[in-house]
């Protein structure tokens, strides 16, 4: 009872922030992503077996039996469950991307998970049945089911356009902090709900953002789409700030970015910035800026730069990390 599944990681261009239900990972808001490419992916590999006496975790090489286990065994509850099989599990899970690189993985983690656990266990789910099992171990992992642009609403999230549909977009993540993040987004989050009077003003926003986020995708017109991601990721910290207790991800480095990016879009627009819970940053743009924005972020803070197209959705391998 063994499986091996494949996911991308994917970036919010509006984002979900906010659980109506604190069990089943359901969104206060609709948000919609680009799927990234193989650089940011996740391979992971589920056997379960009554060898098992309880369910392993190694990733990237490294036994956890902390909080992180906790959550995967959470998950593999929830399987369990689905498929009436009882044995413990193994899972190995690598990233494509260098580790300590303060990168989070839960989106495309969790969606290789749900793939290959519910393929070693022989349920025949579809990527919409996938996606909903995804969201459960992370919010935004239902979004890394499928390929290109997607949107996420309610329990599923649905594929917009593929991953071969704008082929000249570009997301160049800049890692500019390699620590992981200080207060969970599932924390910060609930606090948000709770206390930001921002927050009321961005639901009622929302749907409005994303129907012009799918126009501009839909038309490839990139200086709108641009506007929308960096307005949609101000107000987002703007938002965080406004929790109490505030809370900042944003740091020195991330706003010398926005500055950059505003100054590269002096005369035309040609790249957005956006910011998860976290202070590193990614750029939207295209192709044929690539070089120049590179460039230019090596230059400033001699960071780390990871480049990624539109990319697939989940996948299987027979080549098995255990
Ligand atoms: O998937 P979670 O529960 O880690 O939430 C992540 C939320 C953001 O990355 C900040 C936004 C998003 O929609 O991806």
């Amino acid at each position: 009872m063994k499986a091996t599944a494949i996911a991308n990681s994917n970036i919010a261009f509006v984002k979900y922030w906010g659980k109506k239900d604190e069990f089943s990972n359901l969104p206060m808001n609709p948000s919609i992503s680009m799927t990234l490419d193989e650089n940011l992916s996740t391979k992971t590999t589920v056997e379960f077996s009554d060898k098992y006496e309880e369910d392993v975790l190694i990733l990237n090489s490294e036994k956890y039996s902390d909080s992180k286990l906790v959550r995967v065994s959470n998950f593999l509850d929830k399987m369990r469950k689905l498929s009436g099989v009882i044995y413990h599990a193994k899972v190995v899970s690598e990233n494509s991307f260098p580790t300590g690189t303060g990168i989070a993985s839960s989106a495309s983690g969790f969606a290789a998970l749900a793939a290959a656990s519910s393929k070693a266990l022989g349920l025949n789910l579809s990527d919409k049945e996938l996606s909903g099992l995804a969201r459960q171990g992370s919010g935004s992992a239902c979004r890394s089911v499928y390929g290109g642009f997607v949107v996420w609403d309610d329990e599923f999230s649905i594929q917009f356009k593929d991953e071969l549909f704008w082929p000249e977009l570009r997301d160049i993540l800049v890692i500019v902090d390699k620590d992981e993040k200080k207060i969970s987004s599932r924390d910060a989050m609930k606090h948000t709900v709770q206390t930001s009077s921002l927050y009321k003003k961005r639901l009622q926003a929302l749907l409005d953002i994303i129907r012009r986020v799918k126009a501009a995708i839909g038309s490839k017109d990139f200086q709108s789409l641009a506007h929308e991601i960096m307005n949609e990721s101000d107000s987002l910290h703007a938002c965080i700030k406004d929790t109490v207790p505030k809370v900042e991800y944003l740091n020195e480095a991330s706003y010398r970015i926005i500055e950059l990016v505003k100054k590269l879009n002096s005369v035309s627009t040609i790249a957005a910035y956006t910011f998860d819970a976290g202070p590193n940053a990614h750029i939207i743009t295209l192709e044929q800026y690539v070089p120049g924005i590179k460039k230019e972020m090596l230059k400033l803070f001699g960071v780390q730069l990871i480049e990624s197209r539109p990319g697939r959705g989940i996948r299987y391998s027979e080549e098995h990390l255990l």
